[in-house]
Parts: structure tokens; sequence; C-alpha cells
């Protein structure tokens, strides 16, 4: 092991960073997306399918993220290029981590524009607006947010400016303070959501539709979306997990470290559909997944049940501290690049950046209303940007990643940082070199050609 630290400091203890990293993993993906998927595809018995691609794929690859960036402590670009030159191979290397970072960026571009339908929706909560609303009203209420371009510039100001001004501050004043206060604040908010779920006459519907086993929904194509999923969650292939890496103290244990991450973020997925589908079942509603689910169902749940206005207050929150941790993630490796590379002051870096993701939020949120009409492909700004960012750079990122890690970086390097008894070292070489490259680039062929 190397002693060498980032000029950025380091996090102050083990947990800390694992806290930090959960924060990242921890968002929409934990919210929106699993338990609905869950749902549809065979209940426990995807869940089985879904904890084996978390272990065989998702904490092999990000063991190898948070090697990488412990042992160069660098950004992830220089990162990869000088382990690359110390593993005698070419420079080169370097460029995946440009690309994983240049992925981070532009989905930060549209996530913060989701971020401020979030804030846009806390502030609907507390006026009281939506309480007695209908399934009809609340859909015209969110169709005229995305019509309201100036609407969703503001909103999506802000939340750029909230995600700049913390990693502006820097690793251990900004991120990590807001780690100790946000990351807490979203477990007690998700318990108390969990609560409130349990009081619910919905609560053994939404229990059955989270965990009945049913084997026959459960298809090779479900087994595709846990891949996929897996992947997603644990904030894999953008090399943000190398960035917080970086700053991990060289004493703690990488594996341990990163099984505790995908824990928490199996468990708040868990819990997250056991709190909200009560809340949709106990009122008579369908369950959905993505913006329906969020923006439509549910404020109308909120609206018709008892303490319904405090507890979608406390849910937007919920929602608010898992996009603004998410999007701090996404930041940060880009302005440890600035700061190393070019000496600018972390302030200006974020603030360079965060202009420009600004802009092209601007070119997102347009494609509602303005530029509905300008497409690339098919797809208006907004869904071609997620499309390739999630559906193609993010899984390269993470089959080069893992290629990386297992084929080019001298096994004496892994095996000092990882330290793993010679048993648990093979089963992670194994993963690295073969199980996660094939296995993710299974899942890239079918994204790129769905099973009609
Ligand atoms: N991991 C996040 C989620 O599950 C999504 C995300 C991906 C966040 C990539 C940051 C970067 O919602
Ligand atoms: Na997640």
């Amino acid at each position: 092991m190397t002693n060498k630290t980032s000029i950025h400091g380091s996090w102050a203890s083990r947990w800390i960073f694992i806290l930090a990293a959960t924060g990242s993993a921890v968002g929409l993906g934990n919210i929106w997306k699993f338990p609905y998927i869950t749902g549809e595809n065979g209940g426990g018995a995807f869940v089985l399918v879904y904890l084996a691609c978390i272990l065989l794929v998702g904490i092999p690859i990000m063991m190898a993220e948070v090697f990488i960036g412990r042992r160069a402590r660098k950004n992830p670009i220089d990162a990869m290029s000088d382990l690359a030159t110390e593993s005698d191979s070419p420079k080169a290397w370097g460029l995946v981590g440009t690309m994983a970072m240049i992925s981070g960026l532009l989905i930060l571009s549209f996530y913060s524009v989701v971020g401020g339908w979030v804030l846009h929706y806390l502030k609907i909560m507390l006026s009281g607006d939506m309480i007695g609303a209908t399934s009809a009203q609340a859909g015209t209420a969110f169709d005229n947010l995305l019509a309201d371009p100036a609407m969703l510039l503001a909103w999506h100001t802000l939340f750029c400016a909230m995600t700049v001004s913390v990693v502006a501050i820097g690793i251990n004043k900004g991120i990590e303070t807001a780690t100790r206060i946000m990351m807490p604040a979203l477990f007690v908010l998700l318990l108390v959501l969990l609560g409130y779920a349990i009081t619910t006459d919905g609560f053994a519907q939404g229990w059955d539709f989270m965990f009945k086993f049913d084997f026959d929904k459960l298809t090779w194509g479900a087994a595709l979306i846990a891949l996929g999923h897996s992947f997603f969650t644990l904030s894999l292939g953008m090399a943000i997990i190398m960035a917080y890496g970086s700053y991990m103290t060289k004493d703690a244990s990488i594996g341990k470290t990163v099984l505790t991450i995908g824990i928490l973020d199996t468990l708040v997925a868990l819990v997250a559909g056991l709190a909200i589908f009560p809340i949709i079942f106990s009122n008579g509603m369908d369950p959905a997944a993505g913006p329906g689910l969020m923006f439509i169902s549910l404020p109308v749940a909120f609206g018709q049940m008892p303490f319904g206005q405090l507890f979608g207050v406390l849910f937007f929150v919920l929602v608010g501290v898992a996009a603004w941790t998410s999007a701090i993630s996404l930041l940060e490796p880009s302005v440890a690049f600035l700061v190393e590379r070019f000496g600018l002051k972390r302030p200006t870096a974020a603030i360079g950046i965060g202009v420009g993701i600004w802009a092209l939020g601007i070119a997102c949120l347009a494609s509602f209303n303005l530029t509905s009409d300008v497409t690339f492909f098919g797809k208006n700004t907004f869904d071609f940007l997620d499309y390739i960012t999630a559906n193609i750079m993010l899984p390269l990122g993470g089959i080069l990643t893992a290629l990386f890690a297992g084929w080019v970086v001298k096994a004496k390097f892994s095996q000092d940082e990882l330290q793993l008894p010679s048993v648990l070292f093979k089963a992670w070489s194994i993963s690295v070199k073969f199980t996660a490259p094939v296995a993710v680039a299974v899942v890239l062929y079918f994204l790129l050609n769905p099973i009609k």
C-alpha cells in the first residue's frame, strides 16, 4: 500500500466514506425504479436474482473502482493512466476515466432538471394544493409544470446552485458535512414513512406486491433488468466511486466497506418499496414507475389520507436529499480533475462546470416545451441524454473498468490494495476478468436490441 493522500483531503473515517458513497448510490433508482421492477418481475424471486447480481457483478466492480482511486490518490483520468503506466500498459486507459467523467456530467444535466421538479413538488406539498386532488387534476398539474420553461428553469437553477455550492466548499467541509447531516436524515425519514405505511390498510397488499415469490414472472428478461439495475443503482461506470475512493483512508478494508454500501443501498430500495406501495394501494391506485408514480400517484394518495400533507412533505424532502447527494457525487470527479490538472481553485472549477451543466440542463428542460420538436434519433434532448448515458456509456464504462482492473493492472497492485484472503481474491479476479464484463456486455447488447 502507498502512503500518498489526495490534495483534496481524506474522509474523516471509514463510515463517512460509506455514507458518502451510499449518498451517491441512493437516488431515484431506489425510490422510483427498484420497487416497481421488483413488483413487476416476480417479487421475492426477483429480489434473490438482484442480490446475486449485486454480489457477483456490482460489488466486484465497485471494489475495483475504489482501489484504483485509492491507490493513485488522483482524479479518475490520471488515476487510470498512472496505474496503466505503472503496469507497463498504454496511458490511453485514462480515456476510460475521461468517458466516465463525461457521462457523469451529461447525467447531471438532466438529473438537475428532475431535482428541480422535486423541489417544486416540495413547495406544492407545503402549500397544501394537492389536498383532495383527483388523478386527473394531478396529471394536469404535472403537465403544466413541464409546459412552463420559466418555472422549470427557476427550479433547475436552484438545484444546480445547491449542488455546486457543496462541491465548491470541498471534501471535508462540503461533501462530508452534507453527508453527516443528510444521510442520517434520509434513513430517519424513510423509517418514519415506513411506519406510516404500516398503519394503512394497503400494507399487506404492498408487501405481497414486493415480496411474494412469483417464479412465473421471473423470465430471462427479468434477470437482465436485475443485472442492469444492480449496476445503475450502485452508481458504477461513472468514475464516481473511483473519485470518492481516492479520499479513503488506507487502513480501511475495501471489501467490507463496499459490501456495506451494497447492503445499505439494497435496504433503502426494499424499505422504499414497503413505504410507497401501501400508500398507493390503500387509495385504490395502480402501481407505476417513474415520474407518474412520484409526481402524480403519490401526491394524489397523500392528498386523500390522514396526515397526508405532513407525510407528503417528508416524502419530497427524502427524495430531494437523495437526489442532491447523488448530484454532488456526479460533479465531484470533474472538479477534482480541473483542480489537480490545471491548478484551478475549487470554487472556480465547481462554478465553471456548474454553469456548463446548467446550460445543458436548459436544453433538456426546453425539450418538454419550446423545442419539443427537436429530436435526435427520434428522441427529445432529455430522453436522448438519458438513453445514451444509462444504456450505452454507463455499461461501457463498467465493462472497461472491470477489464482494466482484471487484465491491465498488475495483480500485485490489486492484491496489495484489496488485502483479501487468497480464495476471495481469486473470486474477485474471476469476476472482474470474466463474469462482470461478460454479464454487463450481455445487458448492453439487449439494451441496444430490446426483445420485442
Ligand atoms: N445510483 C443512483 C440511483 O440509484 C443513480 C445514479 C447513477 C446517481 C449515477 C448518480 C450517478 O438512483
Ligand atoms: Na441506488
